[in-house]
């Protein structure tokens, strides 16, 4: 189930899509032609658009193809070690085309921008801007920067590359129109940064902390994107539902957004377990256009590895909130996110995760090996000494034991109807739409008269896989 889907936040050490659509900027002399790619989550996948807002706003363009650009931005995450392998593998290929290409300007900006600080420009030092997440606005002015350093021939060499770092609380960027994709499903950042401070995470330390954006702009953002023809809004934050503003919590939020007129659904990602609130669960049980689904990553089914990585719950308390949760919403999709590895953690301790998911039966999990990250609380206090091999198997074992809960789980739902929002054709078969489920699973199905991508249709399963519904409309 690994690197699967583009949901929940993180997950993906690839490339996420295509990049931005063209952007409408009128070109001027000073206009830069900017390629966006980027790695990492939904939030980056957000940020991004962000990016492209903040350029457009300012009169530059962004291009669909690298071919096309004379700057790139390679929007980074820094989760695990291998997401950031990944991002200075690409460098060394964009210095290859720079050396084609030398006013070729290379940006990186994100996580692992904030991340590495110096060490970056010390290993790629053909970059021209390192620019951390709190530090978007000042894109134009280092790409009008670094434009003149280029127009006045400075050697590539002798070009200071230009550093934007700081971290600002206050910076919401709630201003700034995103540039999105057209398409069905919008996702819509409403809390940047994150205060929890698990030992295991370098996310507080690269996005800085925690903050909301109003609700009243919110809801407006999402009524836009009704107009623009979203049908389908997933509101994005590291612990979303610790969404405060004024005396708005979480459920407030939800229930604003599941009144948008002409909204079909809500979704959110991700929640932190102790922040699960009566009033999150009232929503997602009575607002009909709230998905009932939650990814609530639970990262390890023993108490003492949870108070290691200073999770804030117990095994114990974990397994009555999802009782409560499936008592509240019987229908209730649960998904979840586990590492295995975790500094010290025993046979013992990894068999209490093991059984967690047994008796749980998730419906998909995120599972990883965990990646020791300079500067997070457990590289300076725990030692990461479960031998790789070890990691390697667990992780092996809980991947099995989920795919086989995936497949009855789903192969449960054969004989029902399932509500289906169509997303596009099916990639294997121009014939077939797919599309997702209320509780996000992927249905496939044959295309009849009269429908269209964006409606809602009925979908009686057939057949199924550990990742797929298949079936035909009712
Ligand atoms: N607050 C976000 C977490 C973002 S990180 C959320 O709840 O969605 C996403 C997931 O990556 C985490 O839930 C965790 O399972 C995993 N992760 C984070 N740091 C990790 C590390 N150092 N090693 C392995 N996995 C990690
Ligand atoms: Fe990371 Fe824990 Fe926040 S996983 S993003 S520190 S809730």
């Amino acid at each position: 189930m690994q690197n699967q889907t583009l949901f929940p936040l993180y997950n993906k050490d690839k490339p996420a899509g295509d990049p931005l659509q063209a952007s409408q900027a009128e070109a001027s002399s000073h206009t830069r032609r900017v390629y966006i790619e980027t790695y990492g989550c939904q939030m980056n996948v957000s940020d991004s658009e962000l990016m492209a807002g903040i350029l457009t706003q300012n009169g530059h363009q962004t291009v669909p193809h690298l071919d096309d650009a004379d700057v790139v931005l390679v929007n980074t995450c820094a989760i695990r070690e291998n997401a950031e392998t990944k991002v200075i593998n690409r460098l060394v290929q964009l210095n290859h085309r720079k050396r084609r290409q030398p006013d070729l300007i290379i940006g990186v900006c994100g996580c692992m921008a904030q991340h590495l600080r110096d060490k970056l420009l010390d290993a790629a030092p053909y970059v021209d801007l390192v620019m951390g997440p709190d530090a978007y606005r000042n894109l134009p002015m280092a790409l009008d920067s670094l434009a003149r350093g280029v127009e006045s021939h400075v050697s590539m060499t002798d070009r200071d590359p230009f550093v934007g770092l700081r971290l600002d609380k206050s910076e919401d960027y709630a201003d700034i129109a995103p540039i999105r994709k057209e398409g069905i499903r919008a996702w819509l950042t409403i809390q940047r940064g994150c205060d929890k401070m698990c030992t295991f995470c370098i996310v507080p330390f690269v996005r800085g902390r925690e903050r909301s954006l109003p609700l009243k702009l919110l809801v407006e953002d999402v009524e836009k994107l009704v107009d623009q023809g979203f049908k389908e809004v997933v509101l994005l934050g590291q612990t979303v539902n610790s969404y405060r503003d004024n005396g708005a919590d979480f459920g407030d939020l939800l229930y604003a957004v599941g009144d948008v007129n002409g909204l079909e659904r809500v979704r959110f990602t991700s929640p932190h377990p102790a922040d699960a609130t009566d009033s999150m669960i009232d929503a997602m049980a009575s607002s009909a256009s709230v998905c009932k689904h939650l990814h609530l990553p639970l990262q390890s089914g023993s108490t003492q590895v949870l108070e290691r990585m200073r999770r804030t719950y117990t095994a114990e308390e974990y397994r009555n909130l999802v009782s409560k949760l499936r008592e509240r919403i019987p229908d209730i999709a649960i998904t979840t996110d586990i590492i295995v590895g975790f500094c010290g953690e025993t046979d013992d301790e990894f068999m209490e995760t093991y059984q967690m998911m047994a008796d749980i039966c998730y419906d998909s999990a995120f599972m990883f090996k965990y990646s020791e990250r300079e500067g997070t609380l457990a590289h300076k206090a725990f030692l990461d000494d479960v031998p790789e091999t070890v990691k390697s198997e667990r992780l092996k074992q809980i991947i099995e034991l989920q795919e086989n809960i995936s497949a009855a789980i789903n192969r449960d739902t054969v004989g029902d109807t399932v509500t289906v929002l169509i997303e596009g054709e099916s990639r294997r078969n121009a014939d077939k739409y797919h599309g997702k489920t209320d509780g996000f699973k992927t249905a496939v199905f044959p295309k009849v008269p009269d429908t269209k991508i964006g409606d809602m249709v009925n979908v009686r399963v057939d057949t199924t896989t550990a990742h797929t519904l298949i079936g035909l409309t009712v």
